[in-house]
């Protein structure tokens, strides 16, 4: 048993966090939380310790300046796209895609190419704080089992799926019919499910269904898609919907007989709780019901939509309507693998929405409402949990979860009780809400000093 003394912040819901200075947090041999105990002064560790029958625990106290939050759940990313981070701002989704996205992909036809670019792709994911991440891999088996390895192999919750695309798309980066598609991704789905368990014998890395969007997929290959996922309602399903108004008029020129993009998605059965739906910055409002009725949840992807000249989500809507909302990094539409970018732009995003809005039309508890510090750590940590249905595991601290976790450090390098090099007065690094805000808005993979995963440190600063 390891029990974690110090300041715990601890997502509730959109509106609310928990946090408290002194708590006690135990986790047990297969990194799982076994109890929490919150407001406690020193004096009383040794005794309650004792009320909880612990005798052989290692004791871990956190120091001044630091505290233990959630890890991120990037609901959203395209690991062989991180080579690429910081080029393509001038272009829009589809000529990005041809021009700066495929050419990169296509690299990873080479298994070696992918041996040496995806050990630092994930290790750079998980130094960021990122906990459980949904990767995209290339459309290649080879690339994305050597994908899945790497992952398995640093210990981090994950889904990870190969692109299914066989239509409209370059003749060196494309699938050459729906079966080879649906035989490698069904390869794909048995190789990950031998990776060993984790520690608590639940595995860490899955399988994901992933037609890259409707675009670059063909009726038979949907279909397939779709019986693949009907036989396993437990599989997860992640693709991209209504990203950039062109992308929407294709779409809908190449299903005529579908009144709506996610109806698309919808009538091949490929709509449903456990599918993970990117972007939505144009959605109608029909598909928006339709969404919500299939309990779909949509990753929020605010970097990447202000870098491809996509839009504005409107993720307030969603939240209104109950719709399950998580953030996601979209590397290399966005340009950074950190979910903190990713909070700082759905900040921005949501102020966009504030300042656009018709007043007479603004109704509602977020629609068109700046989304606050605790909404923002909420869609990074627990509504990316919801949206890739694991809420029972990991998005929040209660016993019975795994102990997925940060350790934060808000001292600067040098250790001084200081923010990011600034002496602030000690106010600013006691208070637990605005260590958590300027964690959010000024922080950094150097001030996340430890990165756990099932109980496991896997990554984090090394000071
Ligand atoms: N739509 C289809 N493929 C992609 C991709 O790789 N990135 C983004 N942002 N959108 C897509
Ligand atoms: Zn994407």
């Amino acid at each position: 048993m390891k029990v974690f003394y110090g300041s715990v912040i601890n997502p509730d819901n959109l509106t609310l966090y928990k946090a408290s200075s002194n708590s006690l947090l135990a986790v047990n041999s297969e990194g799982n939380i076994e109890w929490i105990v919150h407001d406690i002064q020193d004096f009383m560790v040794q005794e309650t310790l004792l009320q909880h029958g612990c005798v052989d625990v290692e004791l871990v106290a956190l120091k001044d300046g630091q505290f233990i939050m959630p890890g991120f759940i990037d609901t959203h990313t395209h690991a062989p796209q991180l080579p690429n981070i910081g080029t393509g701002a001038q272009y829009e989704l589809l000529d990005w895609l041809n021009t700066i996205t495929f050419p990169m992909e296509a690299k990873f036809a080479d298994n070696s190419f992918a041996e040496s670019a995806y050990p630092g792709v994930v290790r750079r994911t998980i130094n960021t704080g990122t906990t459980t991440c949904c990767y995209y891999g290339s459309l290649h088996l080879g690339s994305t089992k050597v994908l899945a390895d790497v992952v398995h192999s640093l210990g981090q919750r994950a889904f990870v799926g190969k692109c299914n695309m066989d239509r409209n798309s370059p003749s060196y980066y494309k699938e050459e019919s729906p079966e080879t598609s649906l035989r490698d991704t069904k390869s794909l789905i048995a190789y990950i499910n031998t990776l060993d368990a984790g520690p608590a014998g639940i595995p860490l890395v899955r399988p994901i269904i992933t037609p890259r969007f409707a675009i670059s997929c063909s009726n038979p290959l949907l279909a397939e898609l779709g019986k693949l996922a009907s036989s396993d309602p437990s599989l997860h399903i992640q693709t991209h919907i209504s990203e950039n108004k062109s992308e929407v008029t294709f779409t809908k020129s190449l299903f005529p007989e579908c009144n709506s993009y996610a109806a698309v998605y919808d009538s091949f059965k490929l709509l449903r709780r456990n599918t993970i739906l990117a972007h939505a910055v144009h959605l109608e409002d029909g598909e928006i019901d339709l969404i919500k009725e299939r309990d779909a949840g949509i990753s929020h992807c605010p970097t990447s939509n202000f870098h491809l000249n996509s839009g504005v989500a409107p993720v307030g809507k969603y939240l209104d309507k109950g719709i399950k909302v998580g953030l996601g990094t979209d590397v290399s539409g966005g340009y950074s693998p950190s979910m903190l970018n990713a909070i700082r732009n759905a900040s921005i995003a949501s102020k966009i929405c504030v300042m656009q809005a018709d007043d007479s039309k603004s109704s509602g508890q977020y629609k068109d409402k700046q989304l606050s510090v605790a909404s923002l750590l909420y869609l990074a940590t627990l509504g990316g949990a919801r949206v890739c249905d694991l809420e029972d595991r990991v998005g929040s601290f209660a016993p019975g979860k795994c102990f997925d976790a940060l350790i934060v450090d808000v001292r600067n390098v040098t250790g001084n009780p200081c923010l990011w090099g600034v002496d602030v007065g000690p106010e600013m690094t006691t208070s637990l809400d605005t260590m958590l805000e300027r964690f959010i808005f000024c922080g950094d993979d150097r001030n996340i000093s430890s990165v756990y995963v099932q109980g496991r440190r896997i990554g984090g600063a090394s000071r």
